[in-house]
């Protein structure tokens, strides 16, 4: 086992899941122009591009995933648009780019890094395929920014467990705090580095929308819990004990879930 989460069809259905739920706090500090060329490093089964096509209408996105499985869902997920020639799917590792220098307008890659010890090599080989002067956005976790009140010690622990096991797998569970560091050791001219915060308090007043919130993060947490289990740094009856918690807060009025990313946005 060397990546947390599982490449199963339920894992691949929440990533489209996701990446619905977290489109409108990911991309509106987001631009890229209607006949841009994009380059997506880490596609995964395509979650990102259908959000990218229906946003930015460019010219091209072309996703790169070292996990054919993956890569056989995006496909699966895009059809119309490979058959039209507007995506196309390489399997590759992002530091070895099939791709000759300067021929992309714009790039991204969201929920990569924390998978690697060194993301460095990719961000400098994504800069070798970018012209001069595009675009580079990266949106990454960082999974010491989550806070949750009431205190639920089920949820704190197991996160915990999530996170060291993300360390002993060679990732890096904050990697998004490392991101303009990262990014000036690749070369790139930083422009932004924000704090993506997706939150849920009193402001979040439909009960609907508060409950898909909470269902949301819950998945995201269990996408690590079988890894967890077989590598016993959680025990049997934690899933059900952190369902427990997830419940009750769905049902406080008090309850407050945040979680802050980092987004850094850099130019060639
Ligand atoms: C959590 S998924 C995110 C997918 C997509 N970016 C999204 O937001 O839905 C991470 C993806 O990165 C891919 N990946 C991890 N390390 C990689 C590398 N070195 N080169 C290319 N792909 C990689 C995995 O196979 C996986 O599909």
């Amino acid at each position: 086992m060397s990546y947390i989460h599982s490449f199963s069809a339920p894992e691949q259905q929440r990533l489209l899941e996701q990446a619905e739920f977290l489109e409108k706090y990911l991309y509106p500090t987001i631009a890229f122009g209607p006949d841009d060329s994009i380059l997506e490093v880490g596609c995964g089964v395509g979650a990102q591009i259908r959000c990218m096509l229906r946003r930015f209408k460019p010219a091209m996105i072309t996703g790169v995933d070292q996990e054919v499985s993956q890569l056989e869902k995006a496909l699966a997920n895009l059809p119309d648009e490979v058959q039209a020639g507007t995506v196309d799917l390489f399997a590759s590792t992002g530091d070895d780019l099939p791709f000759d220098d300067d021929i992309f307008d714009g790039a991204y890659v969201f929920f990569v890094f924390e998978h690697l010890s060194d993301p460095v090599p990719i961000i400098r080989e994504i800069k070798r395929v970018l012209k001069p002067g595009g675009r580079f956005y990266c949106t990454e976790v960082v999974n010491q920014g989550l806070y949750v009140f009431p205190y639920s010690p089920a949820i704190s622990g197991y996160w915990t467990a999530f996170n060291n096991l993300q360390h002993k797998l060679g990732g890096n569970p904050d990697a998004g705090m490392h991101l303009a560091s990262c990014f000036i050791d690749a070369g790139l001219s930083i422009r932004s580095f924000i704090p993506v915060p997706v939150v849920m308090d009193k402001r979040m007043t439909d009960a609907v929308e508060r409950k898909h919130f909470l269902d949301m993060w819950e998945r995201c947490l269990f996408s690590g819990a079988s890894a967890l289990l077989e590598s016993g740094m959680i025990s049997p009856e934690v899933p059900e004990q952190v369902s427990t918690e997830f419940e009750k807060l769905s049902h406080n009025p008090e309850t407050i879930f945040q979680y802050d990313a980092r987004q850094v946005f850099a130019v060639k």
